[in-house]
């Protein structure tokens, strides 16, 4: 088992997404069947991290804990942690500094959507690193709208551009963070940029700039989705909803990964089961017996 320890941030205000957030968290909300919060914590389990410190604003604490406990129902423990103020995604290795410990760490963005084909290699190829990062690139149409990768003529990253008025590469760093034990002691080190954040950009250039970071594709044959507007967030849903009918299997199922991965036996499987015993979820989970 690794001893990475994964992180999810899910605080910030979701302006972008107001009304609808107003009066609750955007990480909260419905991608087609689940919480949108269960699909990172999906992809940090298929990478086979169980310690999870997850960091919500003080005013979203008690109905992220009340939705997902202390993870023991998923053979998974969790650390809550909380940002007062979103001041930038970095700040997340200083929130987590005592609870990483000079651990290496996977941070995940509480809003991000990963799925495809060949995810669990990639992750734990990215967990197999020892020194350093690694950071997961992907092809957008609108490079601008996130961190970009500008590429030398070999295809290794030489910068990190976050929201560039001219990307330099149609490749956006997604929100999936594989760093070593250094991260908190370098993010000491971030100081705010005129927008005022700790800037994961101006992290993942430290490592860049000790040649330090790894660039991963995420190839065509995989989906990162986002769910940042009213429409990518239908999207998102519908995407899962497509697949899910199509298949008749769950995408982004914290039980059915914890009793793959051997986290959860068959009796706690389908006590998780007998709590949706009324809708399609609890079939689902009962048929996995
Ligand atoms: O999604 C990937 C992108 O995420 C990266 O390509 C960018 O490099 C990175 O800066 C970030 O860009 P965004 O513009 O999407 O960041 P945003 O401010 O929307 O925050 C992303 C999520 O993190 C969002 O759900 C809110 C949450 N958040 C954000 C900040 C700044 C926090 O929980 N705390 C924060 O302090």
């Amino acid at each position: 088992m690794t001893k990475r320890k994964g992180i999810i941030l899910a605080g910030g205000t979701g302006s972008r997404l107001h009304p609808v957030t107003l009066g609750v968290s955007k990480q909260l909300l419905p991608i087609y069947d689940k919480p949108m919060i269960y699909y990172p914590i999906s992809v940090l389990m298929l990478g086979g991290i169980r310690d999870i410190a997850i960091i919500t604003t003080p005013e979203d604490a008690t109905q992220f804990k009340r939705m997902l406990g202390d993870g023991t129902q998923w053979g998974l423990s969790f650390t809550w942690l909380e940002q007062p103020s979103p001041d930038g995604l970095a700040q997340a290795y200083l929130l987590a500094e005592d609870f990483l410990d000079g651990a290496p760490s996977a941070m995940v963005l509480g809003d991000n959507i990963f799925f495809g084909h060949g995810l669990p290699e990639l992750l734990h190829a990215a967990d197999a690193q020892g020194t350093g990062g690694t950071v997961f690139g992907y092809q957008v149409a609108d490079p601008e709208r996130y961190g970009v990768l500008d590429l030398a003529p070999d295809g290794s990253a030489r910068g990190i551009i976050e929201k560039p008025q001219v990307a330099p590469s149609p490749y956006a760093v997604t929100g999936l963070y594989y760093l070593d034990g250094t991260a908190s002691e370098r993010a000491r080190a971030v100081t705010p940029s005129a927008r005022g954040e700790l800037e994961i950009t101006s992290l993942l250039e430290m490592y860049l700039e000790d040649g330090l970071l790894s660039v991963q594709r995420m190839g065509r044959g995989f989906a990162w989705l986002d769910t940042g507007t009213h429409e990518s967030l239908l999207d998102a849903g519908n995407f899962v909803r497509t697949l899910e009918m199509r298949q008749g299997l769950q995408t982004g199922c914290p039980e059915e990964i914890a009793y793959a991965q051997g986290w959860i036996d068959q009796g706690m499987l389908l006590e998780s089961a007998e709590r949706f015993s009324k809708n399609g979820y609890g079939a689902y989970l009962r048929g996995l017996v």
